[in-house]
């Protein structure tokens, strides 16, 4: 019997015993294919032996020191290294434990921000519908699913307003161009802080690109750009959600670069720690850390385990791996490859209306009728039995359901490791080929 409060409360998972490479072993031997990193995390492999090298070489320094008496090296290099990765348009970096908490964060530092200049009335934040920012209550406030929102309806906060995603597979109007349609998206923000009172408005927060919940979905060409400006215009802070698409997963290290613009604050976690350690940061330009160093003098938040040396040591080696294993162009580089092997496989395939993604960070839409783009009956849970069909075949694969609207529609996830090989690209075919003819034979 076991007594972990589970995901499934009639159910116990698998155990899981090792890890080598893309590979993860359950108890009894048996070896999983991880064609999606458990939630896009994992990234250079389940044994690099540098990062455990400094987790233990930071264990055996010093475990812990709590921030309000100590920095440590470990923190100060990790938020050197980050800043830099921004050419220091973002220099200051807040940790935390993980995504939630750190778009919670960033909700709180934009409106801290605001605060501090003398616009303590800003307290709106505008995000958009499919989007998913975690499972905290700010954050689940700004994420747009309504399907994971809607128990906790009493709970969420009433300063939230949502628009639509930029998803052209789904929303475009007949002939229309991405561009236009993109600009037509990004319309809908300006329209909504017009509404809300510009002067209201605290920060837009959206995911550069769609992860968990829209299945890898990026902006067309010209939708962020046009996002800046309208922000720019209206003194809204521009918040990122890297969370899942960041840190090298879409082919850059950080996916707003393949965007041509710079957002205010920056939320980053899942690959920062690739799996070894749970990490997320906040990334911010200088202005508003100056808010508050010039203002209150502080940032009132914090947690107790903020900065933990062990964590920060171990992303620092993550982030040293990734750089000299040239990491992040592999994401590229293996990204179109296993893109073109699932055209290859798919392209035609009756049930898969749309293959998409950047980098190693690749969506599958299942329709049960490609030409209307009909999708399935939402009660037959196509996406958790092509998840459950993948398992016996010894791949693990992150499905989605609620696609299009929270309740309807399905897809899959995929999020191999940066490391991923030529020959396990092709087994992810093949297999997930085998799971997908399971489920729907045709
Ligand atoms: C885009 C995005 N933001 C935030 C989160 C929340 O992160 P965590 O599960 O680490 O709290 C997730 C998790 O999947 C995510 O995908």
């Amino acid at each position: 019997m076991s007594h972990v409060f589970h995901r499934s409360t009639r159910s116990v998972p698998l155990t899981a015993s090792h890890g080598s490479g893309s590979v993860i072993f359950d108890k009894s031997g048996r070896a999983y294919l991880d064609a999606c990193g458990g939630a896009a995390v994992s990234c250079i492999g389940h044994d690099d032996t540098d990062v455990m090298a400094a987790i233990a070489e930071q264990t055996g320094k010093l475990a812990y020191a709590h921030t309000s008496f100590f920095t440590s090296e470990a923190a100060e290099e990790l938020a050197t290294v980050l800043s830099a990765s921004t050419f220091h348009q973002l220099p200051k970096v807040y940790f935390t434990c993980d995504g939630s908490e750190a778009c919670e964060t960033a909700l709180k530092m934009a409106h801290g921000y605001h605060r501090e200049r003398g616009e303590p009335q800003r307290t709106h934040i505008i995000a958009r519908r499919q989007s998913y920012h975690g499972n905290t209550l700010g954050a689940l406030s700004a994420g747009g699913n309504m399907w994971r929102r809607a128990i906790y309806g009493a709970l969420m906060l009433p300063s939230v307003s949502h628009i639509d995603p930029c998803y052209f597979y789904r929303g475009a109007k007949q002939g229309e161009s991405p561009e236009a349609y993109g600009w037509r998206m990004a319309a809908q923000l300006e329209a909504e802080i017009v509404r809300i009172g510009p002067e209201n408005v605290s920060c837009f927060m959206a995911e550069t690109v769609v992860g968990a919940t829209l299945g890898c979905v990026a902006a067309e060409v010209g939708y962020f750009k046009a996002i800046r400006d309208i922000c720019d215009r209206h003194g809204v802070l521009l918040v990122l959600d890297e969370v899942m698409c960041g840190m090298g997963r879409t082919g850059t290290l950080h996916a707003f670069e393949q965007e041509g613009i710079v957002p205010d604050i920056l939320v980053v976690a899942k690959g920062l720690g690739a799996g070894y350690v749970p990490l997320g940061a906040v990334l911010c330009r200088q202005q508003i850390f100056d808010s508050f160093r010039d203002g209150s003098g502080a940032f009132v938040h914090g947690h107790t385990f903020v900065g933990h040396p062990v964590a920060c040591a171990a992303a620092l080696a993550v982030q040293k791996t990734i750089a000299a294993k040239n990491l992040v162009q592999a994401s590229a580089r293996q990204g179109d490859k296993l893109r073109n092997l699932l055209v290859e496989r798919f392209g035609q395939h009756p049930h898969i209306g749309d293959i998409r993604g950047r980098g190693l960070f690749v969506g599958l839409e299942l329709v049960e009728d490609r030409a209307t783009k009909k999708p399935f009956d939402a009660v037959l849970q196509r996406h958790a039995a092509i998840k459950q069909a993948a398992m016996e075949q010894g791949l693990l694969i992150y499905p989605g359901g609620g696609t299009i609207d929270g309740r309807q529609g399905d897809h899959i996830l995929l999020a191999p490791h940066y490391i991923v090989t030529d020959s396990e690209l092709e087994s992810i075919a093949v297999l997930l080929s085998r799971a997908i003819d399971a489920v729907m034979p045709c």
